[in-house]
């Protein structure tokens, strides 16, 4: 028996159970909110659209639903609103990821935990740090549903079908979103050598604004056809051991130069999560944006704590070497921007730029971070 939870009843919650049921990936569905008598709601209307699809697996409202699963999809939270950035979420969310982490941990201590919940880099930090699962089994959804984007408005600017367009994109889901153009194929050919850069940088940008293209229309909430898709594609690869590639947000552990940050690479997923972290072949301007991501995750994550209070103290009750890794990972970061931001001023001032790397990777050697 394969148990898939999922936590908020939502659209992306919802349309993300619908899908789980269809693909026949799940023996039981678990789906929870704190809205309770919407979570009872969707599993009644999913449970008697499944047979008509010719799916067998039961939707149980509630946490019980959830007990023992092999994955759980967390997608609770408030959704942007236009105007809204995802970070602006961080407060609210905050909270509702710390209360449902504490109850994903007790009742499915083995699964591997997909966050979905905005904003989504800094959101499946905290999740790991509440779960204290290792950071192999939580990962974010952002990369994959990213990626989609790239590739439909790729396609629809050169008229192919999109799907024969590959596409990557890293880093956060958020502003420093990292699409590799030089990495994205149309029918096996380069894209740089199908587009001029400014119409490619065109779509890089709307790519990074493709949420909130579609906030802006809706006037209340974000998508959910993309997203629920995307989370379908990673629920796949683990629950059927795929160990095929995705772009998520995972935890580096010295890949690309990154230590113990979340941010979106292409990780392999298999039944127990992350099965290894890929390097796509990065040139270092790419692996520059994916650090300066990390960066920006690792100052906002360790704002967190703050953000919170003494609340997310008291309820972050994670086992300690779990937590102990989260904030090492932070100080990490942020002690080598510190360091990066102090060597930058001074050979700027020396007219010495070009020995910043040289310069701060020295450094870091020195104090051993
Ligand atoms: C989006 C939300 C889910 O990108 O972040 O549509």
């Amino acid at each position: 028996m394969t148990v898939v939870g999922v936590i908020g009843a939502g659209m992306v919650g919802s349309s993300t159970a619908m899908r789980i049921g269809e693909a026949h990936l799940a023996s039981r569905i678990g789906i929870v909110d704190v809205r309770e008598g919407v979570a009872r709601a969707m599993a009644l209307d999913i449970g008697q659209a499944l047979p008509s699809l010719g799916s067998d697996a039961r939707v149980v409202a509630g946490w019980e639903g959830i007990e023992g699963a092999a994955v759980v999809v967390m997608t609770a939270g408030l959704p942007r609103g236009p105007g809204q950035s995802r970070a602006d979420l961080l407060a609210d969310n905050g909270r509702i990821v710390v209360d449902c982490c504490r109850q994903i941990r007790d009742r499915a201590p083995d699964s591997v935990v997909i966050v979905v919940t905005n904003p989504l880099d800094e959101m499946t930090s905290l999740a790991q740090r509440v779960l204290g699962f290792p950071a192999t089994r939580v990962i974010g959804m952002a990369g994959t549903l990213d990626s989609a984007r790239f590739r439909a408005f790729i396609a629809e600017r050169l008229g192919v079908a999109p799907t024969s367009v590959v596409a990557l994109t890293l880093g956060s889901h958020g502003e420093t979103m990292v699409p590799v153009p030089r990495l994205c194929t149309v029918d096996g050919k380069p894209l740089p050598e199908l587009l001029p850069a400014a119409e490619i940088e065109a779509l890089v940008q709307r790519t990074r604004d493709g949420g909130a293209e579609i906030v802006r229309l809706l006037e209340r909430g974000s998508a959910w056809w993309a997203p629920s898709a995307a989370i379908l594609d990673l629920v796949r690869a683990i629950v059927c051991d795929e160990r095929s590639v995705h772009p998520v947000c995972a935890m580096c552990r010295g890949q690309f130069g990154i230590r113990n940050t979340y941010v979106g690479v292409p990780a392999r997923l298999g039944r127990a999560g992350v099965v290894e972290i890929v390097d796509p072949g990065l040139k270092p301007d790419e692996v520059a944006a994916l650090r300066l991501a990390a960066e920006q995750v690792a100052a906002r994550v360790a704002d967190l704590g703050g953000v919170l209070g003494d609340d997310a103290d008291e309820r972050t009750s994670a086992p300690e070497a779990a937590e102990a890794q989260l904030r090492v990972g932070v100080r990490d970061l942020a002690y080598a921007s510190r360091v990066r931001a102090a060597a930058r001023r001074e050979l700027a001032r020396r007219g010495q730029l070009h020995r910043l790397e040289e310069v701060v990777q020295a450094a870091l050697r020195r104090t051993g971070a």
